[in-house]
Formats: structure tokens, sequence, C-alpha cells
């Protein structure tokens, strides 16, 4: 199977480009911008695969995504490209609107002239993977779950644009017969995720003995999912999902913020040189994310009994093996800190 990939150098891109063609045996073409959150060092075991290339350019060139797809011929497209960082597009959304939003809806017209040129058969069997978020569905109370048939009710800037992107995909699919399919994650946590993000970034910061940042009272509830089962996940909706459905993919692993952090702090203890201060020490109750959503949670019950997919890795297993990488991987990590992400605090509102 031959599929272009966009976003590809991403942290969940590359995960699924290293699974699909390692572990699946796809052909892939990875169209990806290169922006800060891209890093080709995470794909550098494909470097020299036949089956594997790289393309640098955005979703929002038409003329790009046109020719990629008239010579490549890809069976499907799966579109991870975005900016996907919340604190970010609470500093500035333009990016945001632009690449989530105009960026697939660009990709929606490529994919539509491209689909509508092939044979009955090839478009029979031609998918539109459009990779989201649960954040569409804004916050829950205590109680509760997001459903594939909850009400859209995106609160940040991010959310927002995704949402609109979710709704461009499934106008496509009403509208014009696109054969479109929407997953709808929760959080993700693994190796190779850029250090602005809760995980990676706690266990650097502990690592270096820096303040541990955590926004508000930190009991804001996310569900966990490791990054292998979500490219899973997403390899299943993609040969198996029912067209026009959107798909819940979640972990079944509610946790707060600050139980995060305090089990990040517990394995880099075992670390510690003998007499050492806990890390726990270095946890700061900071001011809060601007509108921040309360609580995360997934049903993912639809994915589960239609197309049999379940999350197969242990969060505490998983989390411990994520410091891991981490603390062994130091030269993929600091020059991103030394030349893009300082770790400084972003998306708070000043003035
Ligand atoms: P990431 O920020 O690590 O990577 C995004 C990638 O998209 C980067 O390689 C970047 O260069 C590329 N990109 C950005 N703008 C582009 C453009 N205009 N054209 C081409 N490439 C562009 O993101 P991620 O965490 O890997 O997330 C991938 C997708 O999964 C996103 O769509 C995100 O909304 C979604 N998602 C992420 C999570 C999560 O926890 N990280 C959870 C659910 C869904
Ligand atoms: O739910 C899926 C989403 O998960 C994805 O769509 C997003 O792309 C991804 O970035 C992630 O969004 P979050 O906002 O949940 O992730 P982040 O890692 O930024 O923050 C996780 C939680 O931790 C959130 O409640 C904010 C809090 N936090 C974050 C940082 C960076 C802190 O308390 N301190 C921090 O320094």
């Amino acid at each position: 199977m031959k599929l272009l990939i966009t976003g590809g150098a991403g942290f969940i891109g590359s995960t699924l480009c290293r699974y699909l063609v390692q572990q699946v045996g796809c052909e892939v073409i990875n169209l990806d911008k290169l922006t800060y959150a891209a890093d080709l060092r995470s794909l550098a075991v494909l470097e020299g695969n036949p089956a594997y290339r790289f393309v640098q350019g955005d979703i929002l060139d038409a003329q790009l995504v046109a020719s990629i797809l008239r010579e490549f011929q890809p069976q499907g497209i799966i579109n991870l490209a975005a900016e996907t960082h919340v604190d970010r597009s609470i500093e500035g959304a333009t990016s945001f609107i632009q690449t989530n939003i105009l960026g697939t809806f660009n990709l929606l017209q490529q994919a539509r002239a491209f689909w509508d040129g092939l044979s009955k058969d090839d478009k029979s069997e031609f998918r539109f993977l459009h990779v989201s978020t649960d954040e569409v569905f804004g916050s829950l109370g205590q109680t509760g779950y997001f459903e594939e048939t909850s009400r859209y009710a995106p609160t940040s800037p991010y959310s927002a644009s995704k949402a609109s992107s979710d709704h461009l995909v499934q106008a496509w699919y009403h509208t014009f017969g696109l054969p479109t399919l929407i997953s709808n994650c929760s959080n993700n946590y693994g190796p190779y995720q850029f250090p602005e993000k809760l995980i990676p970034l706690m266990i650097i910061k502990g690592m270096q003995d820096q303040p541990l940042p955590v926004y508000g009272d930190g009991q804001q509830i996310r569900d966990w999912l490791h990054v292998q089962d979500h490219v899973e996940a997403l390899y299943r909706i993609f040969t198996k999902g029912r067209i026009g459905q959107s798909y819940l993919v979640g972990g079944h692993n509610e946790q707060s913020n600050l139980s995060i952090v305090r089990a990040i702090c517990e394995r880099l203890d075992h670390y510690r040189p003998e007499g050492s201060a806990s890390k726990q020490a270095l946890i700061q109750f900071v001011q809060d994310r601007p509108g921040h959503d309360r609580r995360y949670a997934v049903n993912a019950s639809l994915i589960a009994h239609d197309l049999g997919w379940k999350p197969r890795l242990n969060f505490t297993e998983g989390l411990a093996a994520t410091i891991d990488w981490y603390i062994s991987n130091q030269d993929w990590w600091q020059p991103l800190i030394d030349k893009s992400y300082d770790g400084r605090r972003l998306g708070l509102i000043t003035g």
C-alpha cells in the first residue's frame, strides 16, 4: 500500500512513518514543512529505505500537493500536519488557522480532484484519514466521557482550529462523497515528543533540577495513550474504518497533571545521587493556562467493538520507558532546547 503522510516529521507522524514502513510494509511519502516541532532525526532509521521518501513542503501549497498525488498515486492520505500546542495558540493563532484549517481545506481540495480522476476500483479503495483530537469536545465535568456523538465545544484557538478542520472533512464526505475518516485521540506520550509538552518538559526540567511548573491546582485530568498504540489505531481506522465515521481513540487512563508530574519525579529519584533531595521538591504551582479545560476522558468502545482495537501498553511501564528514553537520548532533545525552545512559559495573556 502507498500512502501520503502529512506532518510525518513530528512526534506522532514520525512514529507512524516508522510503523508503516518497518512493521506494516507500506510505501510512504512524507510531506512536512519542518516547523520548529519537526525533527528528521526521528526518521533516521528510514533513511535510504526505498519504501520511504521525504518531501519538505507546506500542505497549503496546492501545486505541490497535486503533483505529489499525481506522481506517487497513493491509496490514501493520513493528515497529521498541524500546529499542535495549546499554549502557542494562545500566544498567536495565525499559523493554527492557516495550517489546521486552510491547510486541511487545501488537502481536501487536492484529494478530491485526484480521487475524481481515479478508476472505479481505485476510487473505492482510496481513503482520507484526518487525525484530530479529543479537545474538539471541550471540557468535561467530574463524570462522563466524550463519545463520537458528543457536541463540538472547543475552547482554545488550537481546539477551535482542529474542530473547524473536522467540520470541513465531514462536509467533503457528505457533499462530495470523498471517502473520509476522522480520529479524535486523547493525549499521547512516548519517545521523540517535542519538549514543550507536559511529559517531556517535566522529565527534562526534572533531570536538570529546574522548577516543575504545574498549571493552577494540577487537578486537571487528561487521558494518556502511548503513541505506539495511537499509530496502530490510525492504521486500523484507515484500513477497516467505516467511511464518513469519526472514531474516538483513548487509553482508558485518566490521570491528573499533578499525579503525572509526581510519577515522573518518583522515577527520576531512582537515578539521583545518594543523599540529594527528592525531585518532588521542584514542583511549583504556577498561574493557570487561560481557558484551561478541566477534564478530558474518552469512551473508545466504538473502535474496540467495530475495529477490534484496544490499547496494548500499560501506562506505568510506558511512562517509565519514556522517562528512560529521555534520560538515554539527551543528544536528541538537547539541540532542541539549545536552538528552538528553552523551556520558558508560553501562553500567558499579559497586559
Ligand atoms: P507535532 O507538533 O509533533 O508535529 C506536527 C508536524 O506537522 C511537524 O512535523 C510540523 O513540521 C508539521 N507541519 C506543521 N505545519 C505544517 C504545514 N503547514 N505543512 C506541512 N507540515 C506541517 O504534532 P503531533 O503531536 O505529532 O500531532 C500530530 C497530529 O495529531 C496533529 O494533527 C494533532 O492535532 C493530532 N493529535 C495530537 C495529539 C498529541 O497528544 N500530541 C493527540 C491527539 C491528536
Ligand atoms: O488531548 C489531546 C491534545 O493533547 C492534543 O490535541 C494536543 O496537540 C496536545 O498538545 C495535548 O494538549 P494538552 O494541552 O493537553 O497538552 P500539554 O502537554 O500542553 O498539557 C497537558 C496538561 O498539562 C494540560 O492540562 C496543561 C498542563 N501543563 C502543561 C505544561 C506544558 C502544566 O501543568 N504545565 C506545563 O508546563
